[in-house]
């Protein structure tokens, strides 16, 4: 055991130390590290200084390969790397500010997305995190059942659909968003998901990403997904994570929901992202 492995005081969430990232990993701490990713379902590793590009690729990698990364160009140079950038006199509405599992509308969602610290505002730019597992596992048993009955259909129209949230009328973002027509199409998933490598039951995305249920009328649909996303959202089941400069952080889609948050008015905020690839087992 090398990490040491320090859990937030939330549901979910922990601080890693003990490791630099952008070293070759052992296959041993490689499973260190995968162990307390799936365990705390969000992991940050402060003071990683010494990672680059060329390191968060090689970390992705050893994560379990990357994922696809729809509706974003990679920054230049890189096919996997995208940037997540606010630039200091943005006046565009903050990207990603609702809870969402990321890409949850396609067939094969991400097992993880990794974000890596470039340029930290000294204030605000916190990322929220949401965990699933708990979400669920509080709910009463009939309710839990009845939910575990429903199939939800996925899709990315609101946000990147031509019309949508960052389609042809999102002007001056300095992120490279690029919406498309394939963001109308939609994908079922069950709405309650058993983790492939850890087995537990999580609630799987949520409005913004779900429009609408299999079978179901759309305003009941809507109505139901308004009130479990009240549900999912829950103080109780929230890790609110504040960034430090150096520092590179992992989630697990298929456990936590996330959202970014604004408070940095004024300042530059960018991270490098990648995507984790779905568990191939
Ligand atoms: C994201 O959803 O990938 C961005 C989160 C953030 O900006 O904090």
């Amino acid at each position: 055991m090398t990490l040491t492995v320090e859990p937030s005081d939330s549901s979910c969430g922990a601080r890693v130390t003990g490791v630099d990232l952008s070293s070759d990993l052992s296959p041993a701490l490689t499973e260190e590290i995968r162990a307390a990713w799936l365990e705390h379902k969000v992991v940050a590793f402060p003071d990683q200084g010494a990672m680059d590009d060329d390191a968060l690729e090689r970390f992705t990698e050893a994560m379990g390969g990357f994922g696809e990364d729809p509706f974003f160009a990679p920054i230049e140079g890189r096919q996997h790397i995208a940037a997540i950038l606010r630039e200091a006199d943005e006046q565009t509405p903050l990207f990603a500010e609702n809870w969402h599992s990321d890409w949850s509308f396609l067939a094969q969602p991400p097992a993880g997305t990794c974000l890596m610290a470039i340029d930290i505002p000294p204030i605000g730019g916190d990322t929220m995190f949401a965990d699933q597992v708990a979400a669920f596992a509080a709910l009463p048993e009939e309710r839990k059942e009845y939910l575990r009955s429903l199939t939800a259909i996925h899709s990315a129209k609101l946000a990147y659909a031509p019309d949508g949230a960052y389609g042809e009328k999102d002007e001056g973002r300095s992120m490279a968003i690029r919406p498309g027509e394939s963001a109308l199409e939609t994908q079922t998933h069950p709405l309650i998901r058993r983790h492939p490598e850890t087995g537990k039951e999580a609630i799987f995305s949520t409005l913004g990403y779900i429009i609408g249920i299999e079978g179901m009328d759309q305003a009941e649909a809507i109505g139901l997904l308004g009130e479990l996303a009240l549900w999912q959202g829950r103080d109780e089941f929230v890790y609110r994570h504040r960034w430090e400069p150096g520092m590179v952080v992992m989630w697990d889609n298929r456990s936590v929901l996330h959202k970014a948050t604004g408070g940095y008015e004024g300042h530059r905020r960018e991270l490098h992202r990648t995507t984790i690839a779905a568990w191939a087992g």
